[in-house]
């Protein structure tokens, strides 16, 4: 069998510096668990822009096709702010999702029991949680035709519609029981079935393949308003949360809010299988180029290795190195191994960049 492939675009900011140590840990498994990956690496966003005038080149887009995984860094900055709209590097970024098809966003929220006192919320409610936030990424209100600002009579309407085949949902439903399957086989599926006939069709399919396929993993559905009072009241109820594309954008940057710091979120979005059976995939930090920070060693790489510890479980099935890597994360921070996001109290002395993902590749060496 051929090694698996990744392609990495660590684009601006700190996208580089962060993926500089996801690069040591890669490294690692090729030294220490004898798991070679084929790296090929390019650019996109503001650094592709300055070379070929694009944010995503054509031959970055066709090898984004043929990898098993796509890991990338971040992308923009303030020397970009006054390019055209269609030339932002935001764009290379979106055409990634779009031609790749990815609907599937998993969005993880997961408190380190040595952070949970940054939580806005109590202890006892965060400390170890962990729960999956799937959205649909392709689809609903974001592109549901009609759209747009018209007038009607002597005033003007803004109008945006929501919109979901039964195709839609059903992939992304089984993209949420797929992965409950491989966590705690647990789906609670959200809408609003009691005020949108696109929620009572969501609700319907999601019952269908659960029903049909997926009978072995217990589901449940509430609506969304409900879901994101209990989300802050007690987020340990759920594992993996499937929802639309609004909802899930809302929902998701609420839950990752329960945990912290913005330097620890990792995601990844998913498409349909390739060939090879494996999902096509992207996988990146929530966090952007962070151009406050960049070049000063001050960025926590943690959300973006734990990226690349998504792809282990989700491209490469290593759910057990994935764990293996979040363990490794979970010791550096119980040892008190800090970046500057993730320090509260005057006086304490902060790690770089590099400092951090050395402590975790020390910890990975430890798990062996
Ligand atoms: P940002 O996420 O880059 O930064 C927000 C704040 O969080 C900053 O104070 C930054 O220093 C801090 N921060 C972010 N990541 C960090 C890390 N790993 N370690 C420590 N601190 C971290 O969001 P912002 O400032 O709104 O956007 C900056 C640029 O990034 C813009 O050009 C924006 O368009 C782009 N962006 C790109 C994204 C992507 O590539 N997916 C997502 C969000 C923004
Ligand atoms: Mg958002």
């Amino acid at each position: 069998m051929s090694n698996p492939s990744l392609l990495i675009l660590a684009g601006d900011g700190i996208g580089p510096e962060v993926m500089a140590e996801v690069t040591k840990i890669i490294g690692w498994f090729g030294a220490r668990r004898g798991v070679t990956f084929d790296v090929s690496e390019d650019l996109v966003g503001g650094c592709a822009y300055d070379k070929h005038g694009t944010p995503l080149h054509d031959d970055t887009m066709a090898r984004a096709q043929e990898v098993d995984a796509v890991l990338l860094g971040a992308v923009g900055g303030p020397k970009y702010d006054s390019l055209d709209f269609s030339v932002k590097p935001e764009r290379g970024l979106l055409r990634l999702r779009k031609e790749m098809d990815l609907f599937a966003n998993l969005r993880p929220a997961q408190c380190f029991d040595a952070l949970a006192d940054f939580s806005s919320l109590k202890r006892e409610v965060v400390a170890g949680l962990d729960i999956m936030i799937v959205r649909e990424l392709t689809s609903g209100i974001y592109f549901g035709e009609p759209r747009g600002i018209f007038t009607e009579g002597n005033e003007r309407v803004g109008i945006n519609t929501q919109r979901y085949t039964e195709s839609e949902i059903d992939r992304v439903a089984r993209a949420a029981f797929e992965l409950a399957r491989k966590r705690g086989n647990k789906v609670c599926s959200m809408e609003k079935a009691n005020v949108m006939e696109s929620g009572i069709l969501w609700r319907e399919v999601v019952q269908r393949v659960h029903d049909t396929d997926y009978p072995d993993v217990e589901l449940s559905h509430m609506y969304a308003d409900a879901g994101a009072m209990q989300l802050c009241r007690w987020p340990k109820q759920f594992d993996v949360i499937v929802t639309d594309n609004l909802f899930g954008d809302l929902l998701s940057d609420a839950a990752a809010m329960l945990t912290g710091s913005l330097g620890m979120l990792p995601s990844a979005s998913l498409g349909a299988p390739m060939a090879n059976g494996r999902p096509k995939a992207l996988y990146e930090p929530v966090h952007g180029s962070a151009p406050d920070i960049a070049g000063q060693g001050k960025a926590n790489p943690i959300a973006c290795i734990l990226s690349f510890a998504m792809a282990l479980r989700y491209s490469f099935d290593m759910g057990e190195d994935a764990t293996r890597v979040e363990k490794a994360v979970e010791k550096v921070l119980a040892d008190g191994v800090r970046t500057a996001d993730l320090l509260g109290e005057e006086g304490a002395v902060p790690v770089s960049t590099a400092q951090m993902g050395d402590a975790v590749v020390a910890a990975l060496d430890a798990s062996l």
